[in-house]
Formats: C-alpha cells, structure tokens, sequence
C-alpha cells in the first residue's frame, strides 16, 4: 500500500513513451495500492486475472451514479450484457454463422499489399497515417457498413470518445467528458441513421443484421443500437492501429528480431501474441465492486473504481520469464491483452489477422528503415496508449 500517487504518474503524459519502470513500482507496491483519491490500483497478474473473472466486480458506471445513459455492453453487466455481446458477435465466427471475419482474411491481404504498393526505398512514411490506421478502418467499416468516404466525419468523434474514456485520477466532469458525451450522441445518431437506410432491404453488413433481426427478443431498442454500432465501431479500429504501429516500432527498435522474422515469417503469429503482452495497445480497465471484498488481505469497499493494469500483469515476472524481453519464440504465452472473463475481446481473432497480414506485408519494406523520432509522439491517452506518429525513413 505504498505510493499514493502511482496513477497520476502512469497517466501523467510524460510517462506515456515508457510506463514499465512505473509498472514495477506498482507490482512491487502491491497487490493492491490504494491512490490519493480513494480508487485503486493493481497491477500484479493473478489479482488482475482473478479479478477479470470475479463476478463480484462491476463493469457498469452506473453502480456509481456517473452516467445516467445505457451504456454499451463493454460497460454492462450480465444477464444485459450477455444478451447484446451474443447478438453483436454473430458475425465474428460459429457458431452463428460461417464465420464473416475469417472470410475476410483474403480481402485484409488484398488491402495490406495496396497500402505497401506506394512504399519505395528512400521515402519517409508515417506508420500511423499511412498504414496502421488505414487498413482496420476499412476492414470495421466494411464489416459494419458504414461508407469509408464517412471516415473524415467519423474520426473526430471517435478521437473524442476515446479522449473522454481515458482513466483520469481524481478528477470530477471535464470538458473531455462533455465533448465525449456530445460525440457518443452524434455518432450514434448517424450510425442509426445508416442502419434505417438497410430496413427491409438489407446488404451483407452488420447494421443491416440489426434493423433487420426477425427475432423480438433479441431486436435491439433504438438506444442499444446507437451505443452498440458506435463500440464495434470504436472498438474495431482504435486499438488494432496501435497494434500494428507498436509492433513496427518494436521491430525497429529490435533489428535482431526484425531480421530473423523476415529470414521466418511463419514466426509472424507468435509475435503478434507477444507484442500484445509486450506492448499491448490496452493498459488498464476500471471494475467497480457491487460488495467489500478481500484482494491480498486489502479490503476494496464497494462502490470504489478499481483499476487493473492489464499491462502491468502481462509483464508480471512472477508469471512471465524475464517479462521485459520481447520475445516472439516464448513459450506459454497467457497475456491479459485482450483482458479475460465474460468481457474476454471478441475482436481478438480479427486484430490478430489484421496485424499479421499487416506487419507480414510491411517486413519485404523495413530491411533499411530506421525510426525517424525515438520515441515518437504518443496520443493522450494512457488507457489506449500508442503512438499518434511514427515517422520511418524507409
Ligand atoms: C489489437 C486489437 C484489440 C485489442 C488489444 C483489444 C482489447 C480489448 C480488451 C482488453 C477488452 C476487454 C475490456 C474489459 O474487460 O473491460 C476488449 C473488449 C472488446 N473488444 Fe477488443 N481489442 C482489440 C480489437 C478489437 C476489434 C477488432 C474488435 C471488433 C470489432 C473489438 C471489439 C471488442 C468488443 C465489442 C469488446 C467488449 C466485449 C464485452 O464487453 O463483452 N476489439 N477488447
């Protein structure tokens, strides 16, 4: 129960390049740290998996009176959320249907070779803008059908959403919150308003899946709708960008690996695993406990915001060999990446293709590359930590 200020510094900016050092203290600290604002924090990997699967703990931030509003079903509680995860996973696989996402795989690599097409020896790309954030926009879209010329249009309202999810310590409603509150509603507006297009003449696509569900039961109410269209849309492409670019930045940073990837590609797979246990695009995730509990011989009250370090867990030496290597041959591999229990990410299978077709296509382009800015400038946020540039000189 030592330092009182451990998550003002994790998400403090200056911190956002290199957060481990302070991961350390935070496992060191632990299990569980108490903050100055009376929330808590843990980062050590068996609480935060026991805790991922505790049913005791809370998702929704109503238990807290902070938001009036339905949210999605990543912020719901079972039996609601179980009912709107079953329906909004229909198209990612069996046993619902042939699997959509899997008959994606070839149109991912038709896309991956478009974007390295124009990527000739000598030129300065940017990672993030010509690569990582182009290719699961276009994939989410296609999925949910919503027009990629919308793209413009969308893209601020999901840097707002994502600005205002941020895990902010001590701090009451600020106008990121407003701003996110105000982008949640527009979205979700026009995304409603794409779905109502497809009623009675629906295309292949998930919001035409929606509008078009024969069954009552499991017909979503306008509200769902909105708040589910905009989560897949969210969270279809914010944290795969961050995927792709950390693991180019890894690989530039770590030449030894670089080469031997390229010498195996067939390794590509196992270095996706360890790159979302190594440098994974979600750090942390708050829970709310519905009663006290016990974690480690602390007792969390209820109601107070726990947050889990998934980061820190997945580099937890008590779990992990030399947890600071990276290291795409490791054995044994149980990362908190895509967190774990009933919230377990759905869109893991469909990252993984994304990444691996992604970096695949970009390794014939990186032989000589080399970081332009080291570290390069990270987005805001520390919850969804990843760089907003990384400049390579090809
Ligand atoms: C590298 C990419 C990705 C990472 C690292 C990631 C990570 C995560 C994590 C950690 C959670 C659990 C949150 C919690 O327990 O509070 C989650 C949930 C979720 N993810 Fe992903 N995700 C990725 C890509 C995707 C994609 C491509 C989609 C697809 C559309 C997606 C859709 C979702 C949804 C819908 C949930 C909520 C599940 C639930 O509450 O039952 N994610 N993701």
């Amino acid at each position: 129960m030592a330092s009182e200020t451990l998550l003002a510094r994790i998400t403090d900016y200056a911190s956002r390049p290199d957060p481990y050092p302070l991961y350390a203290e935070l496992r060191a600290a632990g299990p569980v740290v108490r903050q100055a604002d009376d929330s808590y924090l843990i980062g050590t990997y068996h609480e935060v998996a026991a805790l991922l699967h505790d049913p005791r703990m809370s998702v929704d931030p109503r238990t807290r009176g902070e938001v009036t509003h339905k949210p999605p079903f990543l912020r719901l509680d079972d039996p609601e959320h179980h009912r709107l995860r079953t329906l909004a996973m229909r198209p990612f696989g069996p046993p619902h249907s042939p699997g959509r996402v899997d008959a994606m795989r070839d149109e991912i690599d038709r896309l991956t070779k478009d974007l390295v097409a124009s990527f000739e020896a000598g030129r300065q790309i940017d990672v993030v803008d010509d690569f990582a954030y182009p290719l699961p926009v276009t994939v989410i879209c296609r999925l949910l059908g919503v027009p990629h010329e919308d793209e413009p249009l969308f893209r601020a309202w999901s840097d707002a959403l994502v600005t205002a999810a941020d895990v902010r310590p001590g701090q009451d409603t600020t106008e990121a919150d407003k701003a996110g509150d105000q982008a949640r509603i527009e979205m979700g507006g026009y995304l409603v308003g794409l779905a109502e297009q497809r009623r009675g003449s629906p295309g292949d696509d998930m919001l035409s899946a929606f509008v078009n569900e024969p069954d009552p039961e499991l017909r979503l109410t306008q509200e769902e709708l909105a708040e589910t269209a905009v989560l897949l849309l969210i969270a279809g492409h914010e944290t795969t960008v961050n995927l792709i670019t950390n693991g180019v930045l890894t690989l530039l940073r770590q030449p030894e690996h670089l080469d031997h990837l390229r010498r195996d590609p067939g390794l590509l797979p196992r270095a996706v695993e360890e790159l979302l246990r190594y440098e994974p695009p979600v750090h942390m995730r708050e829970r709310i406990p519905h009663s006290d509990i016990d974690v480690a011989g602390t007792t969390i009250p209820e109601g107070a915001s726990v947050v889990l370090a998934l980061a820190s867990g997945s580099r937890d030496p008590m779990r992990f060999h030399e947890p600071d290597r990276f290291d795409p041959t490791r054995p044994d591999n149980q990362h908190l990446g895509f967190g774990s229990g009933i919230h377990l990410c759905y869109g893991g299978p469909l990252a993984r293709i994304e990444a691996q077709a992604a970096l695949g296509a970009l390794l014939p382009h990186l032989g000589a590359a080399r970081l332009v800015q080291d570290p390069p400038p990270y987005r805001q946020n520390a919850m969804l930590r990843g760089p907003r540039h990384l400049p390579v000189q090809l």
